[in-house]
């Protein structure tokens, strides 16, 4: 699976990722800036929080992350999601995610 970052100074990165890697965990583990994951992917923190602007086939938003969604550090908008809780295989098989100008 590709999961492509787009900053918000319009850098883009794209990291191929094994199924079952989350957006957040892809972007630790590949030095992509701008994404944090503060609660190692636990939907206790916000601090991994992207922009998805084609969101049709992603699992609907749970509690938790709703909840989570109410404390990002940039906006939320329709787009707003939790990195952690997308995963590859599961969830997508090619992503583009924009990622906020900050988490804290
Ligand atoms: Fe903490 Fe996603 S890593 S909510």
């Amino acid at each position: 699976a590709t999961i492509t970052y787009i900053h918000s100074d319009d850098r883009i990165q794209e990291i191929e990722v094994a199924d079952g890697t989350s957006v957040m965990r892809a972007a630790l583990e590949h030095g992509v800036d701008g994404i944090v994951g503060e609660c190692g992917g636990q939907a206790m923190c916000a601090t991994c929080h992207v922009y998805v602007d084609e969101a049709a086939s992603l699992p609907e938003i749970s509690d938790d992350e709703d909840e989570m969604l109410d404390c990002t550090a940039c906006e939320r908008t329709s787009a707003s999601r939790l990195g952690c809780q997308l995963r590859a295989g599961l969830h997508f098989s090619n992503i583009a995610v924009r990622v906020p100008e900050r988490q804290v």
